[in-house]
């Protein structure tokens, strides 16, 4: 695919995104229509990664086109297996949704069930609220330390003896702060006894810290979700799966439309080859890393505070600036940077190419 192609899909791909989310994806979108669909803009705005799919991904989802007329369950089977032996875990232990998304509302739903509230972190990674609170779920917002990190204390605070779901993301999204694992085995000790602890694991493949999911079979309330998004570069092709005790399994796929059957045979074909596709996911870790530390010195040079990263986008504080960092970067057409904190202007911007980030530190030093 050359450039402009490239470009093109990506311009109609954040389209379409804009029509289903919020107002800043109508922002994406009104530059993308006001530059007649192939602006050549940075999209820092959802932690895509810029990079992929890796090439494996790509060549087994066109080789799985011609397959598409049959239902995919081998492949199904497949993927669950290849996951599992990745966590030492059996099939039985996974489920594959179309994102990690969808199952985010799962496990919500699940715990609406039982009748309850649900405790989160603020500002945290929101998208399961609205059809949590509409389900019958409300939720116990906790802030974060005055450091921005998740306030595992005051989360336990929080719960109560009607608290059915507890929801943490590590690393934290919108922050990118991590919470070290032995502070959330402790918690998960603690707490998977009494609720449901929805651990989203969206980006631990960015940090050097090890997933929960080993503790699945000691604790059935606790459900690790985790996607195909993010360092595998697929969000567009929709995959996620949770992992959770077996008899937790059952619970969440009589709660999905169809158990496992979300992905499309083509998603599922990428997904399974990008989990043996390693030099593509070190080689997106390396460059995250680089891209960020690129942004990192350009807001040193612009004197804006900012939390160190575990993840592909980055927490900084646009006070000190002056100007508006968001006007500023949409200007030069780097589109992304938004607010999690009203009445603050700490800012989220997605880390993309390190060609990406020197844009950046270029328009912030100009
Ligand atoms: C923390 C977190 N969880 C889950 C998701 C959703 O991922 P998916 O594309 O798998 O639905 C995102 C996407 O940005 C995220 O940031």
């Amino acid at each position: 695919m050359d450039r402009r192609q490239l470009l093109k899909q990506s311009a109609f791909a954040a389209a379409a995104f804009a029509f289903s989310r919020d107002a800043f994806s109508r922002e994406a979108e009104k530059f993308i229509v006001t530059n007649g669909g192939f602006a050549d803009i940075i999209k820092l705005s959802s932690n895509e990664n810029p990079h992929g799919p890796s090439p494996m991904a790509r060549k087994a989802m066109m080789d799985a086109v011609n397959g598409s007329n049959r239902y995919p369950w081998e492949v199904t089977t497949k993927l669950r297996e290849r996951i599992a032996s990745q966590f030492s875990l059996t099939k039985e232990h996974v489920v594959i949704g179309a994102g990690s998304s969808e199952l985010l509302g799962v496990v919500c739903l699940m715990a609406a069930l039982q009748k309850g509230n649900a405790v989160a972190p603020d500002p945290t990674f929101r998208l399961w609220m609205p059809a949590a609170r509409k389900t019958g779920l409300p939720i116990k917002l906790v802030p974060l330390t005055p450091g921005k990190v998740t306030d595992l204390q005051k989360m336990k605070e929080a719960i109560d003896a009607n608290t059915k779901l507890v929801y943490i993301c590590n690393p934290a999204n919108p922050t990118g702060t991590i919470i070290p694992a032995a502070e959330v085995e402790s918690f998960i000790k603690e707490i998977a006894p009494k609720a449901i602890i929805l651990l989203d694991e969206a980006y631990t493949e960015f940090s050097d810290e090890p997933s929960m999911a080993k503790w699945v079979n000691d604790y059935p309330n606790l459900i690790v979700a985790k996607t195909f998004s993010k360092i595998y570069g697929m969000a567009g092709a929709r995959a996620g799966f949770a992992l959770a005790h077996p008899q937790t399994v059952k619970q969440l796929n009589d709660l999905q439309p169809w158990s496992n059957a979300g992905a499309s045979a083509v998603t599922l074909a990428g997904a399974l080859a990008s989990l043996d596709d390693k030099p593509f996911t070190t080689f997106c870790k390396q460059e995250n890393q680089k891209a960020r530390s690129i942004f990192y010195a350009a807001l040193e040079k612009a004197g804006m505070p900012y939390i160190p990263s575990h993840t592909s986008f980055v927490y900084f504080d646009s006070t000190p600036y002056g100007k508006d960092v968001r006007q500023l970067l949409e200007s030069k057409q780097i589109i992304g940077a938004r607010t999690f904190e009203e009445g603050t202007k700490w800012l989220r911007l997605s880390v993309g190419t390190v060609d990406e980030m020197k844009k950046v530190a270029n328009s912030l030093a100009g």
